[in-house]
């Protein structure tokens, strides 16, 4: 079965790559090498137990989907994805701001939104439109005899050329929010959307388009009354940060005012998305999701939205919202999903492979008797905490309760969710996994350490959003001397002193040496002005 094949793929088994910890450690175990190899079989074999364990628990039949047809190639594909990471634009923030500012909105608009200016006049005709007017995402709304031709990757609405010479265009959309990034559209599948004469009126318009409606396939699945949403789950589907800022934050923009009256009809659809973000998806929808590329049968609509609204970056604008929700609800959707998640049984495995056993600080601080608790979360291959056991004596000694988090790609994200649920501080090297401050308590903290070169995408991608959920973000830039590329580069490389220099180049460059080969080994003294600042800010004074 593929999904366990998957999670047992995805998941390194803890004993070949110990994790990050101080060579100290490794050196007292040195000496007894049986009482070491014997510890790491039992170990291996618990991960194994368990991450099968939860593969066959898994509280997630694939019924909620209505085609269960194979779904290796979207599997394969995701191991891909995952390994890409997304491409920052220069303008990206700008474009943020411009979407507030886009002169009149076309009347589709309107009707893609569900506001009265688009629906007045128009009430009971066939139509298609397209609101193309924005700069992140095109968006288009059918109404009429709508029907799935997933074969030719089309969407046909009869009764949308009645009566209308010539007859309107057909037209074509790549339903995913990175419409600038021109590289990864050029990836989504292209929906052409046929306003076509009505299957029953065939008597005054063209040949052709006789031909097409008498040819007018019935209907399998006729969902009465309910709208359908049509999106991607393809481009950098795969990657954490994306899949909430491209996905399901703009999903819950253009879905929420439906409260779950909506179909969510899925191109390029992944089985492990649906696994992953089961409890947020059934908080937007009623029905079940249609699989739009292997679900072959024809669905039948009366309306239509192709494609998501999106704000920004991790952002939801309460005054483009319709009913002015703002990131803040959002967040409750999650809670709301992620606590209603019963704990399978037996229960999810608590130390490895992703959380460690709490550090409990002794230290009596201003808290009163409640200790406030730091989550602090590690990568592993780049961007990596040299100094994590140091780093966790110091979280304690400043008062903290210490969880560390290692976040897999298979993670549950309930499990995270429990994690994050009781910390006061959220503490992670800039990487995709801060995404998941998402879970964060309003004014609770963040801590994000900039490694050298990536103190543009930390602000952008996760410091402002942050700020703009109500969190206390803290910005920890390292300096030259806390950086791996130190023991690597001269002194006065330009690498080293001014990275602007190099980030300037582009994205491919501030990867290639600063996201893909850097360690950060915090000087703790420096830190633990950061972590003081922290606990003030959760303590009092
Ligand atoms: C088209 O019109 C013919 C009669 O001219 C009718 O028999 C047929 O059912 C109509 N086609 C459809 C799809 O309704
Ligand atoms: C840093 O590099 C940029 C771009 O190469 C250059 O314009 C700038 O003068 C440099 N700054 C310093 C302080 O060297």
């Amino acid at each position: 079965m593929n999904r366990q094949q998957r999670v047992a793929a995805t998941l390194p088994t803890p004993a070949h790559s110990p994790p990050p910890l101080p060579a100290g450690v490794e050196k007292e175990r040195k000496s007894s090498f049986c009482h070491r190899v014997f510890p790491l079989l039992l170990l291996t074999l618990y991960a194994v137990g368990s991450v099968l364990r939860l593969a066959l628990s898994s509280p997630f039949p694939s019924s909620f989907v209505q085609s269960s047809a194979s779904s290796f190639s979207a599997e394969l594909r995701q191991e891909v994805e995952s390994l890409k990471t997304h491409i920052p634009s220069e303008t990206n923030h700008l474009q943020a701001h411009e979407e507030h500012s886009v002169a009149p909105r076309p009347p589709c608009s309107g009707l893609i939104d569900g506001r009265a200016d688009g629906a007045a006049a128009t009430k009971d005709t066939a139509l298609v439109c397209c609101d193309r007017s924005h700069i992140r995402s095109d968006l288009c709304y059918a109404r009429g005899d709508i029907r799935t031709d997933s074969r030719s990757s089309s969407v046909l609405v009869y009764g949308a050329a009645d009566g209308k010479a010539p007859p309107p265009p057909v037209e074509k959309i790549r339903p995913y929010t990175r419409k600038w990034d021109t590289g990864i559209t050029a990836t989504i599948q292209e929906i052409s959307i046929r306003p076509l004469p009505s299957a029953a009126a065939n008597g005054s318009s063209s040949s052709s388009s006789r031909r097409q409606a008498a040819a007018a396939a019935g209907c399998d699945v006729r969902h009465e009354g309910v709208p359908a949403l049509l999106f991607s789950n393809g481009g950098y589907t795969g990657n954490l940060y994306h899949e909430f800022s491209d996905g399901l934050i703009p999903l819950y923009v253009t879905a929420q005012r439906f409260r779950g009256e909506v179909v969510l009809v899925v191109a390029e659809y992944r089985s492990w998305w649906l696994t992953r973000y089961r409890p947020v998806l059934e908080r937007l929808t009623k029905y079940k999701l249609v699989d739009f590329s292997r679900d072959t049968r024809v669905h039948c609509f009366s309306e239509m939205i192709l494609g998501l609204r999106i704000h920004g970056e991790l952002i939801i604008d309460p005054w483009l919202t319709p009913n002015g929700n703002s990131i803040r609800d959002f967040q409750t959707l999650l809670r709301e999903g992620f606590n209603g998640v019963v704990q399978p049984k037996p229960p999810l495995p608590e130390s490895p492979p992703f959380l460690r056993p709490l550090i409990r600080s002794s230290h009596r601080g201003q808290c009163g008797s409640r200790r406030p608790r730091i989550a602090v979360f590690i990568r592993k291959g780049c961007r990596v905490l040299l100094n994590l056991r140091e780093l966790a004596r110091t979280c304690q000694r400043t008062g903290f309760d210490v969880q560390i988090v290692e976040p897999k790609r298979g993670t549950p994200l309930e499990v995270i969710h429990h994690a994050l649920a009781p910390a006061d501080v959220m503490l992670a090297v800039h990487g995709a996994a801060m995404t998941h401050f998402l879970f964060m308590r309003p004014a609770s903290v963040l801590i994000q350490v900039v490694p050298l070169g990536l103190e543009k995408p930390a602000e952008e991608f996760y410091g402002e959003p942050a700020r703009r959920l109500g969190l206390e973000y803290l910005a920890y830039n390292i300096t030259p001397e806390e950086s791996s590329l130190y023991k690597i580069y001269d002194r006065q490389s330009p690498i080293l002193v001014n990275t602007s220099s190099i980030t300037s180049k582009g994205w491919e460059e501030m990867k290639k040496i600063y996201l893909d080969k850097q360690n950060v080994k915090l000087n703790l003294k420096r830190f633990s002005k950061i972590l003081a600042q922290a606990y003030t800010h959760v303590c009092g004074h």
